[in-house]
């Protein structure tokens, strides 16, 4: 394998890019504490020091009455979610830009058996009439009956909710007998966003159940289903097991979620995606025939390029094409994601757009 100047292999230098924050890697402190806890021999299946702390810490940041089990990845956290708080004739209702509804396979429905009732929304964002609108039925044995709302924090396409509208759509669904769900894969990036804390934009707002989001936010993978009422949580470690999602060393998942937690890390990582996104977004401002199509609320930037300007830059980034009819590009930034990378990117959006320009 070839190396290039600072030593990585280059195949990997190429791949840094604003295609996805799954293609980062880990966070430097999070392999520290991996090695760390490879030290010694520990017992199996969570019966260790690092899950005790890892669940103490997860308790401190989402209340002392939640109960968290750790997973592999988000798509389980979701499906593990969706299995603890529905019985098999209800359903989860969702944006049509959701995760659960377009990117997990359909394992929300194949393996959590729920039917999900997807909503158009232009910004990936649920509003109490969204919900209401799926109510008509309630009661209808003939009808599938809705039991979980799952909003996605911050969204899929970059935007965020604001605790007054989660609490909001948390009173609505538990007046109409509903629970709220947060698909969290990004929520450390919405809190640092907010300058909030965990708690205060779940628990605190009458969020039922959790899932956090850990590899986006720099662990090497490792997602956390987070109960924040503790009732909905009764039976969850044989859900897992059935699952497959039960580690057997379980101390390499907890010994990452000690080092996000423990001290800022999880709230530095995610400042400094945002915080890079927020650059990218100001900086694509300036270049002619840039428009951005959604608020940047956390990591994301959707944009549409100067025409004939996306083919140029793929030659040198990678980034997606998110909308295929309308051109627009989804530009995520990673916990890695530096100032050079952003200006960089930056002026070769400009460039590209000069040179298609002067081209046509
Ligand atoms: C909104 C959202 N939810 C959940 C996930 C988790 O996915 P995975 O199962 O790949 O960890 C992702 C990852 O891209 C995501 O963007």
């Amino acid at each position: 394998m070839s190396h290039d100047e600072t030593g990585r292999p280059s195949t990997v230098r190429r791949v840094k890019g604003f295609a996805s924050d799954n293609n980062a890697g880990a966070h430097p402190e999070v392999l520290a504490a991996l090695a760390e806890a490879n030290a010694e021999h520990a017992t199996a299946y969570g019966d260790d020091p690092w899950t005790t702390r890892a669940e103490e810490l997860l308790r401190a940041h989402f209340g002392e009455q939640s109960v968290s089990h750790l997973v592999f990845n988000g798509s389980a956290a979701n499906v593990l979610c969706f299995r603890a708080l529905c019985r098999p004739w209800q359903s989860v209702v969702c944006t049509a830009q959701a995760h659960v509804n377009v990117d997990e396979g359909g394992a929300p429905e194949s393996l959590a058996g729920v039917k999900l009732q997807a909503v158009q929304t232009h910004d990936a964002k649920l509003t109490p009439e969204h919900v209401e609108w799926q109510l008509g039925r309630l009661g209808d044995q003939h009808a599938v009956q809705p039991r979980v709302v799952s909003v996605t924090q911050s969204t899929e396409l970059g935007t965020r909710y604001t605790p007054y509208e989660l609490r909001a759509l948390a009173h609505f669904a538990h007046e109409r007998g509903l629970l709220l769900h947060v698909d969290g894969a990004r929520l450390a990036n919405a809190a640092a966003g907010l300058d909030v804390s965990l708690r205060e934009i779940t628990t605190d707002v009458g969020v039922d159940a959790v899932s956090f989001g850990g590899t986006k936010n720099g662990l090497l993978m490792g997602e956390a289903v987070v109960f924040c009422d503790p009732g909905h949580a009764e039976g969850f470690a044989f859900l897992r097991k059935q699952t497959l999602q039960l580690a057997s060393k379980g101390r390499f998942l907890a010994a990452q979620f000690v080092a996000l937690l423990e001290g800022d890390l999880w709230r530095r990582s995610a400042a400094q995606a945002n915080a890079m996104a927020a650059r990218l977004a100001d900086a694509l401002l300036a270049v002619p025939g840039v428009r951005l199509t959604q608020p940047v609320q956390a990591n994301g930037v959707f944009a549409i390029l100067p025409p004939g300007a996306g083919e140029r830059l793929r030659r040198d980034w990678r980034f997606y094409t998110w909308d295929q009819s309308t051109g627009e590009v989804r530009l995520m930034c990673s916990w890695d994601t530096t100032a050079a990378e952003v200006d960089a990117f930056a002026a070769a959006v400009a460039h590209a757009g000069e040179t298609a320009r002067a081209a046509s």
